[in-house]
């Protein structure tokens, strides 16, 4: 019989399918692990906020707008559960931003892209999200039980997100012919850069085999980005957009879409902080960070005065 406390007895939990909780034994790999992904997971909710709120004023109907801020705050409050969730193993909100903020923490490759148009709030929407269910979907199953609940929470709100990107690419597609080329060129702008989002092939991922071991992981990146990409393909023939991939063809006997090799170069040129928006998503955030210090102040200050205040009618 284990001892509660060894790798042995976690991993038996493990493979048992447990959820493993934040005051359960845990071997120090598998926190830094959680830490590593989950901060990362976080960061990429809120920077994600940058791209699309950059057309909240510019929203072309007061439904479009109405529709892009109750996604963007949501995108925010996927923020909040995820440091939530990630602080449960032990680091705090503070350390996460100045992991962040210096560059030492990875937030995803694809919120290092411009968004140029309306079409690009279309296609963040129902490339990026749709790209991010599929991820989070599967998440949903993860062996760390905080992070398991978070997903399970944000998975129902990414449902919206998808469609709501979906209807804008399929109304454009009914639109002129100048509005259907705005389309096309924002699905050729992201169309890549959504399946950079799955990370590296199985066999160049670091990380995957300790994440499939322990279960962080219940699918592989590549079997993810397969999954996206035959959901996705359809979708795009459906309203008449072309994936911008000359090669890729249906094979009938798999039933998998055979694709391009994905441009590794650029992938690592952004993930190293060389895409075209990384300096800019970092100074926006360090500037408001910093401009909203004010409010973490007045939260802090306003929550020992009443917790001096619960203390004393205790
Ligand atoms: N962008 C930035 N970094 C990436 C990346 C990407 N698209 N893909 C991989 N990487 C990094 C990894 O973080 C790792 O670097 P690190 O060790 O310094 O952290 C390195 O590249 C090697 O990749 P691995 O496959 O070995 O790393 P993982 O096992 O962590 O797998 C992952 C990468 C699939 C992104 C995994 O971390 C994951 O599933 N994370 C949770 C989901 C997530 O973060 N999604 C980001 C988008 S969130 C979003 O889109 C929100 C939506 O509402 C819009």
């Amino acid at each position: 019989m284990h001892n509660e406390h060894s790798d042995a007895h976690f991993q038996l939990r493990i493979d048992n399918g447990e959820h493993i909780e934040a005051k359960d034994y845990m071997p120090d790999a598998y926190r830094k692990h959680l830490i590593r992904q989950m901060s990362q997971h976080a960061h990429s909710e809120v920077i994600g906020m940058q791209p699309e709120g950059n057309w909240i004023t510019r929203a072309p109907s007061l439904r479009a707008k109405q529709i892009l801020l109750a996604k963007i705050q949501d995108e925010g409050g996927h923020g909040l559960y995820l440091y939530s969730a990630a602080e449960t193993l032990g680091v705090s909100r503070v350390e996460f931003i100045e992991q962040l903020q210096s560059g030492k923490a990875k937030y995803s490759s694809i919120f290092n892209y411009p968004s140029l148009n309306w079409a690009d709030i279309g296609a963040i929407g129902w490339l990026v999200d749709g790209a991010a269910i599929v991820n989070q979907v599967s998440l949903q199953r993860t062996s760390y039980g905080p992070y398991s609940r978070a997903m399970v929470r944000i998975c129902k709100e990414e449902s919206f997100h998808q469609r709501q990107g979906y209807e804008i690419m399929a109304k454009m597609m009914k639109g002129t012919k100048d509005q259907q080329a705005m389309a096309q060129d924002a699905m050729n702008r992201w169309w890549w850069p959504s399946l950079m989002m799955f990370g590296p092939h199985d066999t160049d991922s670091p990380n995957s085999s300790n994440a499939v071991k322990w279960k962080i992981k219940r699918e592989t990146n590549d079997e993810l980005r397969q999954k996206f990409i035959d959901k996705t393909i359809p979708q795009a023939e459906l309203i008449g957009l072309t994936v911008p991939d000359k090669n890729f063809k249906l094979d009938e006997k798999t039933g998998h879409y055979k694709i391009s090799e994905i441009n590794w170069d650029e992938f690592h040129r952004v993930i190293e902080g060389h895409g075209p928006c990384n300096k800019q998503r970092l100074d926006h955030h360090i500037k408001y960070h910093q401009e909203g210090e004010w409010v973490r102040e007045a939260a802090l200050a306003y929550k020992q005065k009443h917790l001096k205040k619960e203390l004393q009618t205790v």
